[in-house]
């Protein structure tokens, strides 16, 4: 897909990953909506882009859904929805909505948005890119009868839980949408600022403390370029997931159909959408 003048929504925009794709995006002469949460940081990046951002706290439904309806007023095409907007927290906390956070962050408000701009995605013969890891294709698991992690709650393993129930719903979204494309990819082990209430990996990122582990990780910008390329090949993209530009062997657990239908049913109820 030639990259100039398409319409790329990017959650996540306002840090990090996000905010180095946006600007590799706008070099490319790509119309970078950016999304972030934090008004201040959003407007920041809007400012570089010349192109107003829209903010949203994915811990609130509402919100997402007053998201969508911005998008659609102002966003007559979609080309790409990069969902990229996610995070990890130490401590379990529920949302208003009353779900785990984590997983409503990083599973049911991406769900939500997708969703609601499955149509606007669709007329523009669009793809949908989710911003995953690899922990999901290594290890990952998730445990459908305990969504809220109301038995056990280690942040890193829900966070990972958390990641394949987006894995699952974006398989089960190409499933039912052949017309849309869709991918997810690893971008790396990134310094950014990813699991920011986690004080001792941010004492190893942003100290000399940590100055040897630093080398080892990827920059933003070389994780952005990763998103960046499934923005713009001109490859057809068929639900697959990517490591460093190549297509790579999914987890089967994301595979797994019945679970997907499983999930969906449960995802739709909770985000007040059709099953
Ligand atoms: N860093 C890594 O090593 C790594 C590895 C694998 C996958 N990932 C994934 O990569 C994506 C980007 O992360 P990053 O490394 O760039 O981290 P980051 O620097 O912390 O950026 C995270 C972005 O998500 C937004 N966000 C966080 N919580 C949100 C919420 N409740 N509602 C709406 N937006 C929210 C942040 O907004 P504000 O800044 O405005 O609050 C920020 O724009 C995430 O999905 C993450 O899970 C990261």
């Amino acid at each position: 897909m030639s990259a100039a003048g398409k319409i790329v929504v990017l959650t996540g925009a306002s840090a990090g990953i996000g905010a180095a794709a946006a600007r590799q995006l706008h070099r490319d002469g790509v119309k970078v909506i950016p999304v972030g949460r934090n008004a201040a940081k959003t407007a920041a990046i809007a400012d570089e882009l010349g192109e107003p951002g829209l903010t949203c706290n994915y811990a609130d439904l509402s919100d997402v859904r007053r998201l969508a309806d911005a998008l659609l007023e102002r966003c007559p095409r979609i080309d790409v929805l990069a969902n990229n907007a996610g995070g990890q927290w130490v401590k379990r906390e529920l949302t208003k909505d009353g779900n785990e956070q984590q997983f409503q962050v990083n599973c049911l408000a991406p769900f939500l948005l997708t969703r609601l701009l499955t149509d606007r995605l669709r007329e523009s013969r669009g793809r949908v890119i989710n911003t995953s890891t690899m922990m999901v294709h290594k290890h990952g698991h998730i445990d459908l009868d305990d969504l809220d992690s109301e038995h056990r709650y280690k942040s890193h393993e829900v966070y990972t839980s958390s990641k394949v129930g987006a894995a699952l719903l974006l398989r089960e979204f190409q499933r039912r949408n052949p017309d849309i494309q869709t991918a997810d990819y690893h971008p790396g082990i990134v310094a950014s600022e990813f699991a920011r209430d986690q004080k001792f990996q941010q004492l190893l990122l942003k100290t000399p403390l940590g100055k040897p582990l630093q080398k080892l990780l990827d920059t933003p910008e070389v994780a952005a370029a990763r998103l960046v390329f499934l923005c713009e090949t001109e490859d057809k993209l068929d639900g697959g997931y990517y490591f460093k530009n190549e297509r790579t062997q999914e987890n089967p657990v994301v595979l797994d159909v019945d679970n997907a239908r499983k999930l969906w049913d449960i995802a739709s109820r909770r985000i007040g959408v059709e099953v």
